[in-house]
Order: C-alpha cells, then sequence, then structure tokens
C-alpha cells in the first residue's frame, strides 16, 4: 500500500489561510481553528488538477457521481444506506444547521445544546430566533465525558423544547458516542417529540476501537425524526472546497429544510467541492487511515507530554477528532485568559474554552492536526509557559 507523508511540513502562511494569517504576528504558532496542516489526500490534489484543466467554472449541476460516491461511502464504512432522493447539498455544515433550524423550529423555541460543545451551534440557533438550551455534559476526574440522561430528559420535557443539536462524535468532548447513548439520547427525544439534528462532520475521525454510529441507523422510528449532516471535509481537509450534505428521510421536513435552503441563497455549491468529494469517498480511504494513525500518535504524543510535565491539568481522553481538550485551572487563570497570555508570552494561539459554553471555561483547545514536529514544539510552549505561571 502507498504510504503517504504526515511529517511534511507545508508553509501555510500568506496562504490565505485563516488559522495562519489571523494571528496578528508572524512568530504564532497556530493550533487553534480546526482544520488541518497536512495536504489533503493525492487522489484529491489530482481530480482537482484536472477538473481546474478544464478551465471553464460555470454553475455546477450535482450529477449521479456525486450521489454514487457519497451513498457507498457511508454504506461500506458505516452501515448507513443514504437514499439518495433524501439527500440535500449545501455549502457546509454551518449553513446546513442554521437552514435546518431556520425550516424546523420557530421563533423562541428551545434548542438543546450538550455542553461544551462547537460554538457556532450557539450562533446558528441564534441568528435563527431560537433560545438555546444548554444541557452540559457530566465531567469525571479522568477528564472524561458522559451524557446526563436526566438533565436531557429535563431540557427534552419542556414545552417550547423541539431541537437537539447532537454533535457526534463530540467537538470538543472527544466522545465517539455509543449506539446504546445514541438510543437513550434519541428514546428521551422520541418521548419530547423533539427532533435530533445530528452534526456528524467529525464521523470519519474515530480512534482505534471506537466505532462511528450514524444516528440514522438507530431504528426506523429513530431515522424518521432525525436530520443528519456530514461532508468530507474535516477528514480531508477540504473545508475551504465548501460542500455537505443533509440527510433527511422525512419529506415534510425536507421540504421546509429545502425552502429554507434557497431562502438562504445556499443551495448552489462549488465544481471544487463536487469534484473533491466525489474523489475522497472513491478513492481516499487508504489515506484516511494512515491520517487516522497518524493523528493518534500526536495525540498520544502530547496527553503523555501533558500528563507527565503538568501533572496537575487533565487531558480529556480523545476517541476521535485531532482537538485535545485541556483542563488548565490548575494554572489559576480560566481557559480565556490562559489562551490569551498563552498567545502574548509564548505564542501559540488556542482556541479559549468559554467559547464553548459556560461549561467549558476552565478548557482550552489545542488543535493537533499537524506534523509530530510541529506539535511537539507546541505542547513545549505551552507547558513552558504553564511553568512559568506557577513559578510565578
Ligand atoms: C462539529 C462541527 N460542525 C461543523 C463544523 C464546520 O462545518 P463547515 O465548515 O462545513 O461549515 C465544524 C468545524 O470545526 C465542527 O467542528
Amino acid at each position: 500500500m502507498e504510504q503517504f507523508d504526515f511529517d511534511e511540513i507545508i508553509a501555510r502562511r500568506g496562504s490565505g489561510s485563516y488559522k495562519w494569517d489571523m494571528p496578528e504576528r508572524g512568530d504564532v504558532l497556530p493550533m487553534w481553528v480546526a482544520d488541518m496542516d497536512f495536504m489533503t489526500a493525492p487522489c484529491v490534489i489530482e481530480a482537482l488538477h484536472r477538473r481546474v484543466s478544464h478551465g471553464v467554472f460555470g454553475y455546477t449541476k450535482v450529477g449521479d457521481d456525486y450521489y454514487d460516491a457519497l451513498t457507498r461511502w457511508f454504506s461500506r464504512r458505516h452501515g448507513w444506506h443514504i437514499d439518495r432522493n433524501d439527500v440535500i447539498y449545501t455549502s457546509g455544515v454551518v449553513p446546513a444547521i442554521s437552514a435546518i433550524i431556520k425550516g424546523l423550529a420557530a421563533p423562541g423555541d428551545k434548542v438543546i445544546v450538550q455542553t461544551p460543545v462547537y460554538n457556532c451551534f450557539f450562533s446558528s440557533i441564534r441568528n435563527n430566533g431560537c433560545e438555546i438550551c444548554e444541557c452540559p455534559l457530566d465531567y469525571h476526574a479522568d477528564g472524561s465525558y458522559a451524557i446526563d440522561f436526566e438533565a436531557l430528559e429535563q431540557c427534552a420535557s419542556h414545552p417550547r423544547a423541539t431541537m437537539l443539536l447532537l454533535c457526534n462524535p463530540h467537538n470538543p468532548a472527544g466522545r465517539v458516542w455509543t449506539r446504546d447513548e445514541l438510543r437513550r439520547i434519541g428514546e428521551i427525544c422520541l418521548r419530547h417529540n423533539v427532533t435530533v439534528v445530528a452534526d456528524e462532520i467529525h464521523c470519519e475521525l474515530t480512534f482505534n476501537g471506537f466505532r462511528f454510529t450514524p444516528y440514522a441507523t438507530l431504528g426506523e422510528e429513530f431515522a424518521e425524526k432525525c436530520v443528519c449532516c456530514n461532508s468530507p471535509s474535516k477528514a480531508f481537509n477540504t473545508a475551504g472546497l465548501q460542500i455537505a450534505n443533509i440527510v433527511c428521510r422525512d419529506a415534510g421536513m425536507r421540504r421546509r429544510i429545502d425552502r429554507a435552503i434557497n431562502d438562504n441563497e445556499v443551495c448552489d455549491v462549488n465544481p471544487f467541492g463536487v469534484t473533491g468529494l466525489i474523489a475522497a469517498y472513491n478513492e481516499g480511504e487508504d489515506w484516511l487511515c494512515q491520517l487516522i494513525d497518524y493523528l493518534y500518535g500526536n495525540y498520544r504524543f502530547a496527553s503523555e507530554r501533558f500528563a507527565s510535565e503538568l501533572p496537575d491539568y487533565t487531558v480529556t481522553p480523545l476517541e476521535g477528532t485531532y482537538l485535545l481538550w485541556l483542563n488548565v485551572s490548575a494554572s489559576g487563570l480560566d481557559g480565556a485568559a490562559f489562551a490569551s497570555r498563552l498567545e502574548k508570552e509564548a505564542r501559540v494561539m488556542l482556541s479559549p474554552g468559554d467559547i464553548y459554553g459556560a461549561a467549558g471555561s476552565a478548557f482550552v483547545r489545542v488543535n493537533l492536526a499537524a506534523p509530530r514536529s510541529v506539535v511537539a514544539e507546541g505542547v513545549e510552549r505551552i507547558i513552558s509557559f504553564a511553568r512559568s505561571l506557577s513559578a510565578k
């Protein structure tokens, strides 16, 4: 099998990269926004080259080859048999979620989120006139997270609660929810007539021993009352190509989502997103498997360094994703102050945990999707900075 090189350092500063070109100073190591510093799979690059060579980039018709690639991938890798008629494509998972809320919830409805959770969930809920209902996950002493089912039942039983935004696998809690956990979530939501909207963008990035369960495969009654969102963008590092899919079996709900997609003017996608998705799903599996092993190596490396050098800082065990969740309360600072001072004093940019809800305020999120030498540099800077705080 071809071996792929994830150690190669690719200069991204000055390439119009949100991650690398946002920090004001040029010597800041960015370990914040969730994209990777690796080239995407060679098969994707080659397919894009071919598409560029064609030279005409007019409006895009999404053809059978797109739906074939998508449905075959999910069927083969995840045992989820998607009917292509249930699919609505759009320009990203965030636009998808926003349109789903707009289409299915009424202003003033409560949308449940399991915090700490991906920050754009909050803005999508607010932007559509709905209210956020924070249902914090249970945090254990070893840093791991679980679902507080009683709290979830309580949130779901509120008469205005109509939707749960589920993050599976969970960013930033690092959990790949088990089938059993998902069923219990689903049973609560069915009991209270709450629609489950599953953001499954991180579904490919699961480590050995942890298996992603597509929410829609839990059973008929669950599949009928859910909407799932996915994209190859996290796994193949193609977020800039802007393509995602909504899968919704219920024709009535699908019509309302489709209406909202059109109202929001996000019904057109670009030719590179389509080409990239087809290549990734048809030919990218070997690359992806090696990427996952590499990311796991980065996670092991970083978590071992933190455990040995900063034993009072708790690292959340990761079952998937490349986003390490670090409890910095031992520093005496909250996550926002820690991140802000770290950037100024040690030149590493992290995501402060409070943007993921109040439950995240003692944390920072560290993006580990970079060549190991870069991760090592960032981790050592974080360790030195944390030590300098305790020395004062
Ligand atoms: C859970 C989750 N959903 C959605 C997104 C972004 O999706 P998109 O770039 O397709 O809008 C991210 C990016 O980090 C994410 O973590």
